[in-house]
C-alpha cells in the first residue's frame, strides 16, 4: 500500500476535482497528507467549491494554487516548493460541445498540459542514477470517451481499442498514450483510470444533468440531442473518486483500470426520470416540464452508446459503488436545489468578477 503525502491535485476546482478533495479531507481518516489543488480557473473551475474546506484546512493540509499545468515554470517550482510525491491529474477542457466549437483550448490543456506534467514530474523525481523513486505516483484522470461509440451490445474494457470520435476524446487518447508512454519509456511510476460520465454536486450547469435540472425548475426548454436515444453510463461522483482513492492505494503500478456505474440510460428516459424527481421536490407541474422537451439538432459524431466493464478494478483492488442512481440522483437534485448562489454566482457572473479582483484575468 502506497503512503501518498503532498499529493498534487490538478483541476481541484473543477466537477470532479472538488469533490475528490472533498472526499479526501473529510471522508479518509486513512489520509493524513498534504493537497496541493494546482487549477487556473478557467469558466469551469470554481474555487468557491471549496471555500469551506480552505477555512478549515488552509495552509496545514490544504493549499490552493493558481496557474496552468501548460506553464512549465510554474509547474516545476511547485514539485520543489511542497515535495510533491503523487499527481492526480484531472485538470482538463472537459465539455463535448465546446470542443467541437473551438479545438485548440483543448489540445493546449489536455494534450500539452498532460505532456508538461508529466516531464515535470519525470524531472522531479529522477534520482542521481537517472532513474525515477519508486516511492511516487502520477495518477491520470481519462474517460470511457476514448473507446469511441458502441452499438446495442457491449462493453469497453480495458483492452478495447482507442477510437475517439470528438476533438475532446482525442486529446485524451492523445494524453493517455502520453501517460503510458512515459511509463514504458522512463519507468514513470503511473496508474490510469477511464470512467463514465459522472453525475453529482458541483458540476458545471452545461453538462447534462445539472442543466436539466436547472432548466426543469426554471421552466426552460429542456433540449434533446437528436432523437434522444443515445445511451450514457452514470456513476455518483464520490464513487468513481473513491475508486481513484483505491487505485493510489493499491493500484498496479503501470496499470489502468476502468470504472463504470454498470447504470446505462437513454437520454430521453433520464430526462423523463429527472422531471418526475424535480417536479416533486419543487412542488412543480411535471406535465408542464414535460411539455418544454424540445428535440434539437444533433451533435455532430455524437457517440451513440458507452458502457464500462468495470470487472478489473473490482476483481483486482475490490471497489464497489456505495450510492445508488436512484439515491445519486436524490442527492444531487437536492443539492442543486439548496445551492441555488452557487449557481447564481457562475450564471450572473458575480464569481467572475470575484476572480479577476483576485486572481487576475481568466483564460
Ligand atoms: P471540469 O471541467 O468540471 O473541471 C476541470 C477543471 O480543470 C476546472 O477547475 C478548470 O479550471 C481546470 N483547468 C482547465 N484547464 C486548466 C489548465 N490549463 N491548467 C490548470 N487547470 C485547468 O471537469 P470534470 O468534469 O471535473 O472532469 C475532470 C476530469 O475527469 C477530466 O480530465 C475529464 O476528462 C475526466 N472525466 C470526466 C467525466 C465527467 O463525466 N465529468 C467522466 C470521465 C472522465
Ligand atoms: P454531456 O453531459 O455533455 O456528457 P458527454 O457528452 O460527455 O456524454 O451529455 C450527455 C448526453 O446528453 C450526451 O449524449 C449529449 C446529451 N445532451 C443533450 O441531449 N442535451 C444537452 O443539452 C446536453 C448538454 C447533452
Amino acid at each position: 500500500m502506497r503512503n501518498l503525502k503532498n499529493i498534487l491535485v490538478t483541476g481541484g476546482a473543477g466537477f470532479i476535482g472538488c469533490n475528490f478533495i472533498r472526499l479526501l479531507l473529510e471522508q479518509e481518516p486513512a489520509f493524513t497528507g498534504r493537497i496541493i489543488n494546482l487549477d487556473a480557473l478557467t469558466y469551469a473551475g470554481n474555487i468557491a467549491s471549496l471555500a469551506d474546506l480552505a477555512g478549515q484546512f488552509g495552509g496545514t493540509r490544504y493549499c490552493f494554487e493558481h496557474g496552468d499545468i501548460c506553464d512549465r515554470g510554474f509547474v516545476d517550482a511547485l514539485f520543489k516548493k511542497y515535495g510533491v510525491d503523487t499527481v492526480v491529474h484531472f485538470a482538463a477542457e472537459s465539455h463535448v460541445d465546446r470542443s467541437i466549437y473551438g479545438p485548440e483550448t483543448f489540445i493546449k490543456t489536455n494534450v500539452m498540459g498532460t505532456f508538461t506534467l508529466l516531464d515535470a514530474a519525470r524531472n522531479a523525481w529522477k534520482q542521481g542514477d537517472g532513474s525515477i523513486r519508486d516511492d511516487v505516483l502520477f495518477h491520470h484522470i481519462s474517460t470511457d470517451e476514448v473507446y469511441g461509440s458502441l452499438g446495442e451490445t457491449g462493453a469497453f474494457s480495458e483492452t478495447s481499442p482507442y477510437d475517439p470520435r470528438s476533438p475532446y476524446s482525442a486529446g485524451k487518447a492523445s494524453s493517455d498514450h502520453l501517460v503510458m508512454a512515459y511509463h514504458h519509456t522512463y519507468g514513470l511510476p503511473i496508474t490510469l483510470s477511464n470512467c463514465s460520465n459522472n453525475y453529482g454536486p458541483y458540476q458545471f450547469p452545461e453538462k447534462l444533468i445539472p442543466l436539466m435540472i436547472l432548466n426543469i425548475v426554471e421552466g426552460k426548454p429542456l433540449p434533446v440531442y437528436g432523437d434522444g436515444r443515445n445511451i450514457r453510463d452514470w456513476v455518483y461522483v464520490e464513487d468513481h473518486n473513491r475508486g481513484v482513492w483505491t487505485i493510489l492505494h493499491t493500484g498496479v503500478t503501470g496499470e489502468k483500470y476502468n470504472i463504470g456505474g454498470e447504470n446505462e440510460w437513454e437520454n430521453i428516459r433520464l430526462l423523463h426520470t429527472l422531471i418526475d424527481l424535480v417536479s416533486k421536490k419543487a412542488g412543480l407541474d411535471p406535465e408542464k416540464a414535460r411539455g418544454t422537451i424540445t428535440f434539437v439538432k444533433d451533435r455532430p459524431g455524437h457517440d451513440r452508446r458507452y458502457a464500462i466493464d468495470c470487472s478489473k478494478i473490482k476483481r483486482e483492488l475490490g471497489w464497489t459503488r456505495k450510492v445508488g442512481f436512484e439515491e445519486g440522483l436524490a442527492k444531487t437534485v437536492d443539492w442543486y436545489l439548496a445551492n441555488t448562489s452557487w449557481v447564481d454566482g457562475i450564471r450572473s457572473g458575480e464569481y467572475q468578477r470575484w476572480v479577476e479582483q483576485n486572481y487576475g484575468e481568466r483564460r
